[in-house]
């Protein structure tokens, strides 16, 4: 069968691999029908999350049609349609129990967190869906993402196997309040989902900071007040719009964030110099932002000064132990509390099925691209790029 695989920094290639096989009772075969390309692949892709090995079979939002399934599964069958939560769970450990879908203890038999679809040695190395056929273990647990009879496209549930709980997660972590004003840094996918998100849990204003303007437009397609960051100051921007008040943050952006490095977290440049407006952003050196140096806490820090005090910033953009500092003096200070982690995506399954099925939320309008999987490393290419894309989907 057709597997996009790694095979080392920025070199993913389309490979033939053998179709996976029953391996536990309670495993399925799923064909895979959809599947989607996610900023997660990216980091992979790069080569800059630990544990990544070539051979990996990437891919962690997927649908498919159940082929095979092993003896013990009977919540689902032969035959049907579903989603796939990105996250594995047993369904019964103490985690499961609890709700607590991302932390699953039994999914990964090679370490201490929860199992993941397409990801590395430390989320237990499983193969993902972006190929023909995947092995799903635990497949009494995705019983809850059979897609009804109501749906009628895959693009119209793919997204909650992932960007979609996970953009609602960033909301519900940052504990919107109707009539909440609202932040969200990076207008990727997850950050449309954010906002739309916040706009579900009530937020008054929403703004979306990006600076892609085919991202942002589709944010501004959501009601989002946009701030394009080569052109403005974000946190000028948002404390004249609140006046002074500040919003509720979410950072949709995670470690790969860009930004005018060279510059220390005090406003000083590494020559000494301080030639940065409040906020931290260098407005001299803008040239070709896309490519410039990557500043990891760039984000963290704009949200430390734009935060309403003592609100809560909702961090589900991804950072790696290797960015392990962190502005505690400024989260003391204005009495900023943190939220972050891994979507449990089950979690939010049901209630966001619901809102598509009945027409509150149409997904699919994010999407820039449909392509076939044999495109997938052009594809991979291009989502690198961000500005010509907003999320592509793949057809096996
Ligand atoms: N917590 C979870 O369970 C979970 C699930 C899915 C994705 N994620 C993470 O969410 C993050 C976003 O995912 P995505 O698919 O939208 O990725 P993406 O890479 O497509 O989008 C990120 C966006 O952030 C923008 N950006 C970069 N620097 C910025 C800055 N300084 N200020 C504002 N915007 C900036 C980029 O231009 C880009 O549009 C990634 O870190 C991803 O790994 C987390
Ligand atoms: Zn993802
Ligand atoms: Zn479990």
């Amino acid at each position: 069968m057709k597997a996009l695989v790694y095979h080392g920094p920025n070199d993913v290639q389309l490979d033939d691999k053998p179709r996976p096989s029953i391996q536990h009772s309670e495993d399925v075969i799923l064909r895979v029908t959809s599947t989607a390309l996610c900023g997660s692949d990216l980091q992979l892709y790069h080569g800059t999350v630990p544990g990544m090995e070539p051979g990996q079979t990437l891919g962690h939002e997927f649908m498919g049609v159940i082929e095979e399934a092993g003896p013990q599964v009977q919540e689902v069958k032969v035959g049907d349609k579903v989603v796939i939560p990105f996250n594995i769970n047993c369904g019964r450990c103490w985690y499961c129990r609890h709700e607590l879908w991302s932390q699953c203890d039994r999914s990964n038999p090679k370490g201490e967190l929860g199992g993941s679809f397409g990801y590395t040695q430390v989320l237990g190395g499983y193969d993902g869906g972006q190929a023909e056929y995947v092995r799903v273990p635990f497949a009494n647990t995705v019983a809850a993402l059979k897609v009804p009879d109501s749906i009628k496209t895959d693009e119209q549930v793919l997204f909650l196997s992932d960007i979609f709980p996970t953009g609602f997660f960033g909301a519900d972590m940052a504990d919107v309040q109707p009539g909440d004003d609202v932040a969200v840094f990076g207008a990727g996918p997850v950050g449309y989902f954010a906002v739309m998100s916040s706009f579900l849990h009530g937020a008054a204003r929403v703004f979306s900071i990006d600076h892609w303007p085919m991202r942002l437009n589709k944010a501004k397609d959501l009601g989002a007040e946009i701030i394009n960051f080569d052109n403005e100051d974000p946190v000028e921007r948002i404390k004249k719009e609140t006046g002074g008040k500040g919003v509720i943050c979410i950072d949709a952006v995670g470690y790969e964030a860009v930004g005018h490095s060279g510059r220390n977290n005090d406003g000083e440049n590494s020559n000494g110099s301080n030639s940065r407006s409040k906020s931290g952003h260098d407005h001299s050196k803008v040239s070709n932002p896309a490519y410039e140096p990557a500043n990891p806490l760039q984000v963290i820090n704009w949200i430390c000064q734009a935060a309403r005090k003592y609100s809560t910033i909702s961090i589900p953009g991804v950072y790696g132990a290797a960015y392990d500092q962190f502005p505690l003096g400024q989260l003391f200070n204005r009495e900023l509390q943190v939220r972050l982690g891994q979507c449990p995506v089950k979690k939010y399954n049901e209630q966001l099925l619901h809102l598509i099925e009945v027409g509150r939320v149409d997904p699919t309008k994010i999407i820039s691209h449909t392509m076939k999987l044999d495109e997938a490393p052009k594809a991979y290419e291009m989502f690198d790029k961000k500005e010509d894309s907003t999320k592509i989907v793949f057809k096996p």
